[in-house]
């Protein structure tokens, strides 16, 4: 399960992300860095975590021309991450430019697509993941974030092996914060989930391995 497990590094400074993947890493094998971390502390951190032997989702949702995203991706690329993403609203070609600009690279990372963030509710969600799905498909990208409400979907129509990944995570003990689409992580690992995503009921516990350890444990 700790393969399956992503912790957000969503901190101001190196220091507090190096104390946390310091903490962390006996558990947990994968570390995402977003848009907060990486603008406040540069490629630094994803070379820490690469050192440490451990795997970094850089999760700067990419949304902009086709070119100015294909060269962010082999930017990204360079820096050796094991998963990136972007926005599958940007459109076909971006997703289609950004796939063909890894196309063939031996050690590329996984390209996902943010279908509508967890942090919205509201009528035909579902649908609408399920179509920026199909169009993250045809633009053969290699799966998408969307919330364990919609993963059985987007398998059943995208297939088994495209890989779903979850943010809004939230155990019952856990604050929601401004998550919408929340689910439990053992409701999420039941759906069929590749990854699920955990931020802030981890990284702002008062012990944070012991929140992580719980989590965990519950997923046995
Ligand atoms: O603290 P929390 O568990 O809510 O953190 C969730 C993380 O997943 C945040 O870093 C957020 O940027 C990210 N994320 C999300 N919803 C998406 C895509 C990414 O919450 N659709």
């Amino acid at each position: 399960m700790r393969n399956k497990l992503i912790i957000a590094l969503d901190v101001n400074s190196f220091d507090k992300a190096k104390k946390l993947i310091d903490k962390l890493s006996p558990y947990v094998n994968i570390f995402k860095v977003g848009s907060q971390l990486f603008t406040a502390c540069g490629p630094k951190i994803i070379n820490y975590i690469n050192k440490k032997g451990k795997k970094v989702f850089l999760d700067l949702k990419f949304f902009d021309i086709p070119n100015t995203v294909e060269k962010a991706i082999l930017a990204a690329a360079k820096h050796r991450v094991f998963m990136v993403t972007l926005h599958i609203t940007g459109g076909f070609d971006m997703l289609k430019k950004a796939a063909n600009a890894l196309k063939g690279k031996k050690r590329r990372p996984l390209l996902v697509g943010v279908t509508v963030l967890t942090s919205k509710a509201g009528k035909n969600i579902a649908k609408e993941v399920t179509k920026l799905a199909l169009i993250a498909k045809k633009a053969r990208l290699d799966g998408i974030v969307c919330s364990a409400k919609e993963t059985k979907r987007v398998k059943k129509v995208c297939g088994k092996k495209f890989i779903v990944v979850n943010p809004g995570i939230r155990p019952l003990w856990a604050a929601r914060g401004d998550q919408k689409r929340i689910t439990t992580p053992e409701k999420a690992i039941e759906n069929g989930t590749d990854f699920i995503v955990v931020g802030r009921p981890i990284t702002k516990a008062k012990d944070p391995v012991s929140a992580a350890k719980k989590i965990l444990e519950g997923l046995k």
